[in-house]
């Protein structure tokens, strides 16, 4: 029997009770939500892309043709049922040209999922290569940032890979981002990846010392959505050439 029972001010649950002479302590939801927030907000920080920064969002989000506006309907749904794409790790390959939207709608995502507790990592590709050589030439910690990022890779719920093959790699930052999707693929989680090459480009730039082992980990890793309209960026007009 349970006794001395005592609730939360604010949700109501039991946070204390005694059974058979034992005390128990139990977390309610405040508790519980905070504990989430407090890991949500960790993996927010670890990110290297900002997503706060231009306000991307399904509200703010406009189209240019049909094929986008199914696609967006796609990207809701996903957001949605992101529990689902979790549980049945489904990700996401955005390709096409520069400006058609690619990153702004994978940010779409994550914000969205994020405000419902999951936890999302992101990175541009070459920033994760600068950090990790940066702490690597500079090496203050006894773990290094690699190590972090990498652990942190395996535990989020959604890895967002922001703009693959957008410089030439080395063998060293290929084999880094080997290292990488390797590690989500195992970890068996959602990815999404935003890259403008094409299937031939990406071929030919995701083969490690001759092997197309990590394309085919990605395409096993996600259902492609190819972004073949115009870009949205436009060239900034000026009157000072009247
Ligand atoms: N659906 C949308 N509604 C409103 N603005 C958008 C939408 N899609 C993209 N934009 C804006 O258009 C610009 C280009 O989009 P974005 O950066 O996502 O392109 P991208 O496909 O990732 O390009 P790149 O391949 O060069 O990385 C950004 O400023 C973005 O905020
Ligand atoms: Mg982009
Ligand atoms: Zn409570």
């Amino acid at each position: 029997m349970k006794k001395n029972i005592q609730y939360c001010d604010k949700c109501g649950e039991i946070i204390f009770y005694i059974e058979d002479k034992y005390e128990v302590y139990a977390d309610c939801a405040c508790v519980r939500r905070e504990r989430i927030a407090l890991k949500v907000a960790k993996y927010k920080k670890l990110s290297i892309t900002d997503r706060e920064a231009g306000n991307n969002r399904f509200e703010n989000s406009n189209t240019v043709n049909d094929k986008e506006k199914e696609f967006v309907e796609k990207f809701k749904k996903y957001s949605q049922k992101f529990k689902k794409a979790l549980e049945e790790n489904v990700g996401i390959l955005m390709t096409g040209l520069p400006g058609t939207g690619k990153t702004f709608y994978a940010n779409c995502i994550a914000n969205e999922i994020q405000e419902k507790g999951y936890t999302v990592l992101s990175f541009n590709l070459s920033g994760y290569l600068r950090k990790i050589q940066e702490d690597f030439n500079n090496k203050k910690d006894f773990v290094s940032e690699e190590e972090k990022l990498l652990y942190a890779t395996r535990e989020v719920d959604l890895l967002v890979i922001d703009d693959l093959g957008s410089e030439k790699l080395s063998e060293w930052g290929m084999e880094k981002i080997y290292n990488l999707i390797d590690e989500r693929y195992k970890a068996r989680k959602p990815i999404i990846i935003t890259t403008n090459m094409n299937k031939n480009t990406l071929e030919d730039h995701l083969l490690v010392n001759g092997s197309d082992k990590l394309l085919d980990r990605i395409k096993s890793m996600t259902t492609p959505f190819i972004f073949d309209w115009e870009s949205r960026r436009k060239p900034r007009q000026s009157d000072i050439w009247e």
